[in-house]
């Protein structure tokens, strides 16, 4: 890719997030040494998107405990728990980010034997281990979801499911960026998005970059797209995926299946394992993070709703699995029924 999203630099023990609030009109890179500085860019979606909100929250934890100077791992251990709560506050939905708090808090506890300053070390290369599996899932699910697209097909995405929202190619976007460098001609459909446009600010501008043929259209479009026989095939992210397959995803995504179903178009979610909740049952144990009014009533870099209204803004949905037409991870494409097919690929 032609930016990185998030970056950790050993030299001055930093982390780097490329700003996605500021794009597509600035490409700005912000370095932080504080976690508090990383709650706050995880909370205004300066870094967002599931995989990458899992991995900025693992460097997170590292930036909070690397100057403690507890004296007993008692000591430090209450560190690590304030910090890693203070980050799990951030955002509820995406799994992946209380997924690698666990995983960095298990790694610290596990080699507390070895003193603060080797969990410290520890710690370190637990960040980097999971952004690096995140950029190999990546990888993986692109060529598992590339099968299930031919050439000639235009493929609709909805919010932002690419690089920028991973620590990799993404995960539906790697799917179209595989099937483009496989040599087969594809078309995109981007969603705008509202209210914060992920699809125009962020794939669109991916899209673009990359040099792979996308349209954008805003949200109440894709009816009579669909309708004119433009889309082939709807592919998405997800935010959390429950056991029975049930997929939480940035708001319209239901809609957009709702849609996919009355016109017969397939509809494939591409997510890593670690967006798989199975202690989930069902999508209706997914907590959905209700954000800020003024998402909704500005925009246009202006108001756009008269003051005093009440506003409801979720900023997920939840598709059920019946909508779904199959779900490609970096271990292979479960179909339905998916409380078996899950189970089998997250056993494997
Ligand atoms: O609010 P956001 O921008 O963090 O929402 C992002 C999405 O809903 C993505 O589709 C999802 O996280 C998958 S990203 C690979």
């Amino acid at each position: 890719m032609k930016f990185t999203t998030i970056r950790w630099n050993e030299a001055d023990r930093t982390c780097t997030l490329l700003d996605q609030t500021r794009l597509p009109g600035e490409v700005v890179y912000e370095t932080y040494r504080d976690y508090r500085e990383m709650e706050t860019a995880i909370k205004t979606l300066k870094v967002r998107g599931a995989p990458a909100i899992g991995v900025a929250a693992a460097f997170g934890v590292v930036l909070g405990v690397q100057d403690s100077r507890a004296g007993s791992y008692a000591a430090f251990k209450e560190e690590l728990n304030t910090v890693v709560a203070v980050l799990a506050a951030t955002r509820p939905t995406a799994v992946n980010l209380f997924w690698a708090l666990e995983r960095m808090r298990r790694v610290a506890d596990e080699n507390a034997a070895n003193g603060i300053e080797a969990v410290k070390t520890v710690l370190t290369r637990e960040a980097l281990a999971i952004r690096a599996e995140d950029e190999a899932m990546c990888r993986h699910i692109g060529i598992h979801g590339a099968v299930l697209i031919e050439t000639g097909q235009t493929v609709l995405t909805h919010c932002n499911a690419g690089a920028l929202a991973t620590a990799g190619t993404g995960t539906a976007l790697s799917v179209i960026y595989q099937a483009h460098r496989e040599g087969k001609n594809i078309r995109v459909f981007a969603d705008e998005t509202r209210p914060v446009l992920q699809g125009a600010r962020l794939t669109a501008w991916e899209l673009v970059q990359e040099g792979i043929d996308v349209t954008l259209i805003c949200d109440n479009m894709a009816a009579q797209v669909m309708k004119e026989g433009k889309i082939d095939c709807v592919v998405v992210g997800a935010d959390r995926i429950a056991a029975n397959g049930d997929v939480a995803n940035k708001i319209g995504t239901y809609g957009v299946a709702v849609l996919a179903r009355a016109h017969d178009i397939p509809v494939y979610v591409a997510a890593p394992s670690t967006t798989i909740d199975m202690t989930i049952r069902t999508g209706v144990s997914i907590p959905i993070e209700e954000r800020h009014a003024s998402e909704v009533t500005e925009g246009l870099g202006r108001r756009t709703a008269p003051d005093g209204v009440r506003v409801y803004n979720p900023a997920f949905d939840v598709t059920p699995a019946a909508y779904v037409s199959a779900i490609v991870t970096e271990r292979g494409v479960a179909r339905f029924p998916y409380d078996k097919s899950l189970a089998a690929l997250m056993s494997g």
